[in-house]
């Protein structure tokens, strides 16, 4: 008889497994046990906050709402209440950072998170549960959930250079990182083809380089055609930006694009480029795309810059580009090579590296770090703590953890999304045709050239939308 009562539990065990809703969550968690029983959100369900996370309430507020049509009771505190479901962090947790636990059983719902982002991600689950296929709206399944992310590091890019993208449209781009667990948004703000922060000392750059077509200082591009096409965030639409990113547990990086990719800069303030008696092109076919780095007032102008930029974006780290810079300019020109004569430096990498050491200076002394592309490690030695984007390549990324900087793999091959995603789709194809296998089979950390101790060098992953190919927003 325990014979058959013992195999009856073995089946019925089995058919729960088998009942148990897909619950269709990306990225997969790390450790998940599911029951074939739900929990039914009371219509008049109480969520309540911890004080940390007060301001996400409204976010949370509108999205739990907009995904189970039940307008919830918020509080904030940390008393337990049956039926209700909490958001707690407890730093003593012991789980990776940005890590949490959910837990739906019959007495509730708990998501416990070690920060307030670990708290987050946990919602983002539970957002994810609730538009799965399988579940019924207005239900929870029992399930048990232990997740963290591997990289400190999950970040996104956007282009809003080549094409410009409104700030509503940012805000949704910013709520699919939040989806995804991703907590960085880099923005590429600057660039050849337009200027797009609002600098108060500096207006031109975007009263003029924030605009091409005719008659614009800056010519029609990427399919802006025969009118006036551009547009930029004032420095509130940022600050609102930031906010609305950091309620949803996604920091912002800015980028601007320096001393390269810089024609809406030398368009607005020519003083700025260099002088040369010729033309060369850069990478993109652009001219006079170069800051001079011979001319002392643009260390000035690069310090007022950078200041106003950290006025406004509070995170730890700026990113000032570095990448494919035209160098055969500055050979061009006699104060670059007034430079290179005083140094004695007999490569313009080596006045590169010299620009790059003054710019570190002026970001650590707005209490921030250093990001740059991967080509800002050659002509000689930075700042260990300055961090940088590998996106030539592994390799790339290889030798700058040998150099011993923090590093963010972002190659070109697998994780930029211009890349056409099979052989007929239109995008860029220099990299890779990047399919999503492609993307997933990409391993952050090459085991086999680095030592664990260097590994640790590897802070993550970052993905990269540059914009030529997009469509102009309608
Ligand atoms: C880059 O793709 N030029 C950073
Ligand atoms: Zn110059």
């Amino acid at each position: 008889m325990k014979k058959y009562i013992l195999l009856i539990a073995v089946f019925l065990t089995s058919l729960n497994v088998i009942q148990a809703q897909k619950l269709d969550l990306i990225p997969k968690p790390v450790k998940i046990e599911q029951q074939p029983r739900t929990f039914i959100i009371p219509a008049s369900v109480h969520l309540i906050l911890d004080e940390k996370v007060h301001k996400s309430a409204v976010f949370i507020n509108d999205k739990f709402l907009k995904n189970t049509g039940i307008t919830p009771k918020i509080s904030i505190g940390n008393k337990h209440k049956n039926n209700a479901i909490q958001f707690l962090v407890d730093e003593k947790m012991n789980i990776p950072n940005d890590g949490y636990t959910l837990s739906v059983t019959r007495k509730g719902v708990l998501v416990k998170g070690k920060s307030t982002n670990g708290v987050l991600n946990g919602f983002q689950t539970l957002l994810q549960i609730f538009s799965a296929k399988e579940v019924r709206r207005g239900t929870i399944p029992f399930v048990e959930i232990e997740d963290y992310p591997r990289f400190e590091w999950r970040g996104m890019m956007l282009d809003v250079s080549r094409q410009f993208f409104d700030k509503q449209t940012v805000k949704n781009y910013i709520d699919w990182l939040a989806a995804h667990k991703m907590n960085i948004f880099h923005w590429h703000l600057t660039d050849d083809n337009g200027w797009r922060i609002e600098i108060k000392s500096m207006p031109d750059l975007t009263l003029k380089g924030g605009f091409r077509g005719p008659g614009e200082v800056l010519l029609p591009s990427y399919g802006s055609g025969n009118k006036r096409y551009g547009g930029y965030y004032t420095q509130e639409d940022i600050k609102e930006v930031v906010s609305y990113a950091l309620e949803r547990g996604v920091s912002i990086m800015p980028e601007i694009e320096i001393p390269g990719h810089s024609r809406a800069v030398t368009a607005s303030y020519p003083e700025i480029g260099c002088v040369t008696s010729q033309e060369t092109k850069s990478v993109q076919g652009e001219v006079k795309n170069v800051w001079c780095v011979g001319r002392e007032e643009n260390y000035q102008i690069l310090d007022s810059i950078i200041r106003e930029f950290t006025e406004i974006f509070p995170f730890e780290y700026m990113h000032v580009a570095g990448d494919e810079v035209n160098r055969a300019t500055w050979g061009q020109c006699p104060k670059c090579q007034a430079v290179m004569k005083k140094e004695g430096y007999t490569d313009t990498f080596q006045l590169q590296n010299y620009f790059f050491r003054r710019i570190e200076k002026i970001v650590e002394k707005y209490d921030r770090k250093t990001a740059g592309w991967n080509e800002i490690i050659k002509g000689g030695e930075l700042s260990p703590k300055t961090q940088i984007f590998a996106w030539q390549g592994i390799s790339y990324g290889i030798e700058s953890v040998k150099k011993g900087h923090p590093t963010v793999m972002i190659p070109g091959q697998y994780t930029y999304f211009d890349m056409a995603q099979s052989e007929n789709e239109r995008g860029h194809r220099w990299a890779a045709i990047t399919d999503t296998k492609r993307v997933y089979s990409f391993e952050p950390i090459p085991e086999n050239d680095l030592s664990l101790e260097e590994q640790k060098l590897i802070k993550g992953v970052q993905g990269a939308l540059w914009s030529e190919y997009l469509d102009l927003p309608a």
